[in-house]
């Protein structure tokens, strides 16, 4: 496929350029003062997809944010690959953190980056991921190599928990009809490291609110008399988790897959290095669940984590308040087997439970997600794989990723079909966070290994 090659090379500049176009426009899902530039994002998409060659484009309104489908059907013998993405971002929050605006892209080296990377939110996450398939698609197209047919579905609501997407997939089964689902929204191990994530965790998300008094109170005058809701919940939180940090709710970790001696020899295979871990975020130590590994821990055991907590004054200087209210979020990741309703409703019981009888709690569920796990030997992960070693000069690795994408298990319930998740990121680029970036070596590398799989495919299926 040299002719490929070719033309990613003759097309480079531009094909950076109009990623970093994509990045200006901040797409970010959960604040509505953002919607009318999460439009904006998906015009986007729905233009280059035009313009690379989609026969039919739409942006097809939801609920929420609107969903951008196109299609390049070549022959209706070939099989057909449905690509999913994100065109939404996280929040870019706290803006003081990041060294350069989170909207206004630039390119710096790192240390793991020599090529360079696209500091921006949403470049790795997954707008620059999302992007490769377009120029890869548009590659394709212009070098007449389009193996597969070709189906679009790139949403705006990933970050809040896809909640049209799902009703998008019931009501539009047979226009969605494809072989194979392909995602580009995980990582790799490393540069040097190819993987492909074959495993993914569900989620399970909550608010919890604890009123003490009916208002705020001096806290010299009733300090000490009444029960404190910050206290309070930060001593509810704390009961959650025992001394070996095993979650304490009862039935928590009964529909627990266990993985058998053998599959935790396969898993530590996998090149990971604690002290490297432990160094790229600045710990001397980590901690987790008694008898796992940090590998196991962030990838194949169930966690519960406070994502935000808040209450009583925070503002400059010191004012002496008992609140009236306390909050906290808190997420639970969830592995196969788990169900995030079950879950919801387990940690709803427990919390009201152990509430003491001097306040009162509330449970908001927010989003769930179920987990999901891939196959190793089907003819789409082979394709993968096959593409990946051509692209990096090495087998990609499996191995089970920590984070969720809640719509892959629904690809399976509603449409009946598996996905490959061949991402290109790195745990380093910080996705979600401040300096989010991308780097081009990995932009350039999946816009030319995206075609390979295409082709590998093709012939897998013949
Ligand atoms: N792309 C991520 C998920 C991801 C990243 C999986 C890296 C594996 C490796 C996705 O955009 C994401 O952030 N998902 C959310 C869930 C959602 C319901 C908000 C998550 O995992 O927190
Ligand atoms: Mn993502
Ligand atoms: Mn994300």
């Amino acid at each position: 496929m040299a002719n490929i090659n070719d033309y990613i090379e003759n097309n480079k500049d531009r094909f950076l350029n109009e990623l970093l176009d994509l990045l200006r426009i901040p797409s970010v899902s959960a604040d509505s003062k953002f919607k009318g530039d999460v439009l904006k994002a998906a015009e986007f998409i729905h233009g280059k997809l035009l313009e690379a060659g989609a026969d039919t484009v739409e942006i097809c309104p939801t609920g929420g944010h609107p969903i951008v489908y196109g299609e390049k059907i070549v022959d209706a013998k070939l099989p057909t690959v449905l690509v999913y993405g994100h065109y939404d971002v996280q929040p870019a929050d706290p803006y003081e953190l990041w060294d350069s605006p989170p909207f206004e892209p630039v390119i710096k080296t790192t240390e793991i980056h020599p090529e360079g990377a696209i500091f921006a939110r949403g470049a790795c996450d997954d707008k620059g991921q999302v992007y490769m398939h377009i120029k890869a698609f548009e590659t394709m197209m212009k070098t007449d190599n389009l193996a597969c047919n070709v189906k679009f579905l790139i949403e705006g609501e990933e970050e809040v928990g896809s909640d049209h997407l799902g009703i998008f997939l019931e009501e539009n089964k047979e226009k969605l009809a494809a072989d194979i689902v392909l995602v580009s929204d995980t990582g790799i191990i490393a540069n040097d490291v190819p993987s492909i994530t074959v495993g993914l965790r569900g989620l399970s998300y909550v608010q919890v609110e604890v009123t003490g008094p009916n208002r705020d109170l001096h806290s010299g005058l009733y300090g000490g008399a009444v029960p404190n809701p910050i206290n309070v919940l930060a001593e509810m939180i704390a009961s959650l988790k025992d001394e070996n940090k095993k979650i304490n709710i009862p039935g928590f970790y009964a529909d627990v897959i266990e993985l058998t001696a053998e599959e935790r020899a396969a898993m530590a295979e996998a090149p990971f290095n604690e002290e490297d871990y432990k160094k790229s975020i600045g710990l001397s130590t980590t901690e987790g669940e008694a008898g796992y590994t940090s590998m196991e821990r962030s990838s194949i055991r169930p966690t519960l984590d406070v994502n935000g907590i808040w209450g009583g004054y925070i503002g400059e200087g010191a004012k002496t308040v008992i609140a009236s209210k306390a909050y906290a979020k808190i997420s639970m990741r969830l592995v196969p087997n788990q169900d995030p309703d079950k879950i919801t409703k387990l940690f709803e019981d427990h919390f009201a439970s152990i509430a003491p009888p001097s306040v009162k709690v509330k449970v908001i569920p927010h989003h769930g997600g179920q987990p999901a796990v891939t196959p190793t030997d089907s003819p789409a992960y082979l394709a993968a794989a096959k593409a990946m070693e051509t692209t990096f000069g090495k087998a990609p690795v499996p191995f089970r990723g920590g984070g969720s994408i809640p719509i892959v298990a629904l690809f399976e319930q509603t449409l009946g079909l598996k996905t490959v998740l061949m991402g290109f990121g790195l745990d380093s680029d910080a996705i979600h966070s401040p300096n989010e970036h991308y780097g081009v070596f990995n932009y350039f590398k999946g816009i030319e290994t995206i075609p390979l799989f295409f082709k590998n495919f093709a012939e897998l299926n013949d």
